[in-house]
């Protein structure tokens, strides 16, 4: 794997990288990360994954300087399951970095409790998608709200980059997989779980979903250790809430902190 440690050194090989599928990270890499490696080299094209944590997305000082860093860990995987390319964009990237703003669907969810967090998030994607210039980029549906908005960013933007999702990966307890969990203690990861199977258990009784059911689940998640931020049934598009699985599809999406660990989850549930 050719590793670029800044964007200048990167623009000089640009030249000769053309169609590349492109996985974005902030490091710490976990096999949620791995599959969507594996999933961009059977693209067929060019495969390059970069690792920038990205100040602009945090709004807790602390949640930044925390943020895991194991760069040598990051370089074996990313070899071990072939990718091509490597960028770890030096403060350059943040030079006449123009902000963008998120739209309002970023203040649903994770916006509501995050103000600015999408707007960081698209404001470094989209200094990213301009040095790289991807033919296709790879992200994971456990950040489900972040895919949409910039799968409506790419659209609305008309940039001509194909956007691929792809499904959680999780530990046998059902646990997400998240750089987050490395922080937790044993024994909060062991309750972790508990977020997962209380998502599925709303799926099993989904016929009668509704603001009690919710309402019920929340407190229990809380009276388990959870600080629940949102447990919250919407459109799958707008993010609006919405109960009306008779009609459509429904994201059932959760954010809770335990033992001061900010944790999110989803699943789709179908229509009726
Ligand atoms: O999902 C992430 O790890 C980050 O939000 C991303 C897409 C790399 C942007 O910093």
């Amino acid at each position: 794997m050719k590793i670029f440690n800044t964007i200048n050194e990167f623009n000089l090989a640009k030249e000769n990288l053309t169609n590349l599928t492109f996985v974005p990270t902030m490091g710490n890499l976990h096999a949620g990360h791995t599959s969507l490696i594996d999933f961009a080299k059977e693209t067929g094209n060019i495969v390059i994954s970069t690792i920038y944590v990205n100040k602009l997305q945090f709004n807790d000082i602390n949640d930044f300087n925390n943020y895991p860093k194991t760069l040598n860990n990051d370089i074996k995987l990313l070899e071990d399951h072939g990718c091509d390319y490597l960028l770890i964009p030096d403060k350059s990237i943040l030079e006449n970095i123009a902000s963008i703003k998120a739209p309002t669907k970023s203040q649903k969810l994770c916006g509501k409790n995050r103000p600015g967090h999408f707007d960081g998030v698209l404001t470094i994607l989209k200094k990213l998608f301009d040095i790289i210039e991807p033919k296709i980029v790879v992200f994971g549906m456990k950040d489900y709200q972040q895919f949409i908005i910039v799968k409506d960013f790419i659209n609305n933007n008309n940039l001509n980059i194909n956007i691929i999702g792809l499904k959680t990966i999780r530990e046998t307890s059902g646990l997400a997989l998240s750089s987050r969990n490395n922080l937790l203690s044993t024994k909060n990861k062991n309750l972790a779980s508990i977020l997962y199977q209380t998502l599925k258990d709303i799926e099993t009784n989904k016929v009668s979903i509704c603001p009690d059911l919710l309402n019920l689940k929340i407190d229990y998640l809380n009276s388990c250790g959870f600080k629940v931020d949102y447990l919250t049934s919407c459109d799958e598009e707008s993010l609006e809430e919405c109960f009306d699985i008779h009609n459509k599809n429904l994201l059932l999406a959760v954010a809770a902190s335990i033992g001061g660990v900010r944790l999110i989850d989803n699943i789709v549930l179908t229509k009726l």
